[in-house]
């Protein structure tokens, strides 16, 4: 079988050379890691959960005018994607308090935030992904200012957005981490989109009755069931693998 040639490795995916110019292969892995890589594992089927709800969030923030890197769903574990180039910052929104915001400012877990909090990260693992402000971004030439501007909108729009549809499953959006990437238009233009993933491995997911946590931090807290969490994510979305790519119904609003 001809090997395609692999672009990229990261910690939970893989990028390879895409069928036409432009494109590339999104293949998702089952390896997880926390703690900048000190933790390392694997969550049997994650792959093909968070290929399936990157897909599902990324094709309803198109339909609301997000753009997006995303183009189609290829099998099981890979996405056909639009080559960006990637800006290297973490944009994290926050609605309630949790992780890293609660240890820094000593706020319990699940207090409610008085608004939704932005923060930016440098992507970096050598310096552990740290927190840096607008003057960092564009002093050090990681972003333009009009590109901050573009990625805080579109971030906040994102957080509505799934906040909203997340709720009506039945989840609180906790928080969540996005990045964002450069699309080269052959007219020369520049769009800033939304790239990587939408996947509980980047967000905070809390059922709104039990505050069960169905996310990454069942793995990062050792707190055990992670498959069956995401699966959940995936079941109340109406996108669970199961049901097959003709029968997906979409989310089944909770009374
Ligand atoms: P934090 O509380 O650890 O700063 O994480 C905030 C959100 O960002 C949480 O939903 C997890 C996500 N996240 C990532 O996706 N990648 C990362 O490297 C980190 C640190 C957090």
């Amino acid at each position: 079988m001809a090997r395609r040639k692999q672009i990229y490795e990261g910690k939970a995916k893989v990028l390879f050379e895409g069928p036409e110019p432009g494109t590339l292969v999104q293949y998702f892995k089952d390896d997880a890691t926390a703690f900048n890589n000190k933790k390392k594992g694997t969550i049997t089927g994650k792959g093909v959960l968070n290929n399936r709800i990157s897909e599902y969030l990324m094709m309803r923030l198109e339909e609301i005018g997000i753009p997006t890197h995303f183009v189609r769903r290829l099998n099981m574990r890979e996405q056909l994607v639009k080559e960006v180039e990637i800006i290297p910052i973490e944009v994290v929104v926050r609605n309630i308090a949790a992780g890293s915001i609660s240890t820094r400012f000593h706020i319990p877990e699940g207090t409610r935030l008085p608004r939704s909090i932005v923060e930016y990260y440098y992507k970096n693992d050598e310096f552990n992904d740290p927190m840096v402000s607008e003057e960092h971004i564009t002093g050090f030439g990681w972003a333009a200012i009009h590109e901050i501007d573009e990625m805080l909108n579109m971030s906040l729009r994102v957080n509505d957005y799934l906040a909203g549809l997340f709720l009506g499953i039945g989840i609180k959006l906790v928080d969540f981490k996005v990045e964002y990437g450069r699309l080269y238009h052959e007219n020369g233009d520049v769009q800033v989109v939304l790239a990587d993933e939408l996947s509980p491995d980047n967000m905070r997911l809390w059922d709104f009755k039990t505050n069960e946590k169905m996310d990454k931090d069942r793995f990062r807290r050792d707190l055990g069931r992670v498959e069956e969490a995401y699966q959940e994510v995936a079941r109340r979305l109406g996108i669970l693998p199961e049901s097959g790519p003709t029968d997906v119904k979409g989310p089944s609003t909770l009374q």
